[in-house]
């Protein structure tokens, strides 16, 4: 039997999620194949097509041997990485961006509001003082992880309320709403603002998969992210992802979340909850 690739488990996170930690682990489904990487501030997932891979997410550049060891562990060679696509620019999630995209010599790959964010040099808007404490709070349902030198020295220029996000590697041409992601058939970006402005998710239909980035989050079960900048953004985003045919839920931090009405199950949490 092949061996399981490991993950951490930090009993932070065992102790204070409900959820538990994210395994690492295969779904595949329908033309779709998606390799869950939980590592060390959110999780990465590896959009497995027949000859290329695309790789979501990155938050420290010290995931990045880990993710290079996850594609041989799936016996596929780092040539064949197209593209490397944060969900939205949030350090968690993007201080890892810049060197796997530069060590791969691939783009990075951004919806319009990211890439018209880096563009500028200029930082996206944060969630105001009544939301972030989110943020803090769930910081020890990740594992309450320690930044390693690395990103202190490079990676707070990304994602971060202070960052520029100055990426060297090449950005590929925006994609907007509804495009297919170039090189991975199957898959499209749906734009879907509210917990930031650049949120984006990446969809394949036919399999009902959704990588959603930090739209959701699985610590208590499956809830929509309580840490927001845009209240009515994410309504409708909650509204248009409720009539979507999902079947799978891999969110940015915890467990993939899987049912026929996966999206309905997921509680909006009330205000008082981390
Ligand atoms: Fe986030």
């Amino acid at each position: 039997m092949a061996q399981a690739f490991p993950a951490p488990r930090p009993i932070l996170a065992r102790l204070t999620s409900r959820s538990g930690p994210p395994p690492a682990g295969v779904h595949q489904r329908d033309g779709a194949l998606v390799m869950a990487v939980p590592n060390r501030y959110s999780v990465t997932y590896l959009l497995v097509g027949p000859e290329t891979v695309g790789i979501v997410d990155v938050g420290s550049a010290a995931d990045v041997p880990r993710i290079l060891h996850a594609l041989e562990w799936l016996g596929r060679p780092a040539s064949q990485v197209c593209a490397v696509i944060p969900t939205h620019l949030h350090f968690d999630h993007v201080m890892g961006i810049d060197p796997l995209a530069r060590a791969l010599d691939v783009p990075v790959v951004l919806g319009p509001v990211a890439h018209r964010t880096v563009q500028r040099g200029r930082a996206p808007r944060f969630p105001d003082h009544r939301h972030r404490w989110h943020a803090w709070a769930g910081w020890p349902m990740q594992g309450l992880p320690f930044l390693p030198e690395r990103d202190w020295r490079q990676g707070l220029a990304f994602g971060t309320p202070w960052g520029t996000n100055p990426f060297r590697a090449r950005l590929a041409p925006p994609l907007a709403d509804g495009d297919p992601l170039p090189g991975l058939p199957g898959w499209c970006l749906l734009e879907t603002p509210g917990h930031s402005e650049d949120a984006v998710c990446l969809f394949h239909e036919q399999s009902g998969f959704l990588v959603c980035g930090d739209t959701v989050r699985n610590f208590l079960g499956g809830e929509w992210n309580p840490l927001w900048v845009d209240a009515e953004g994410f309504a409708r985003t909650r509204e248009r992802l409720a009539g979507l045919p999902i079947r799978t839920l891999f969110p940015g931090h915890g467990p993939v979340l899987e049912g026929p009405d996966v999206v309905r199950q997921v509680r909006l949490l009330p205000p008082y909850l981390p």
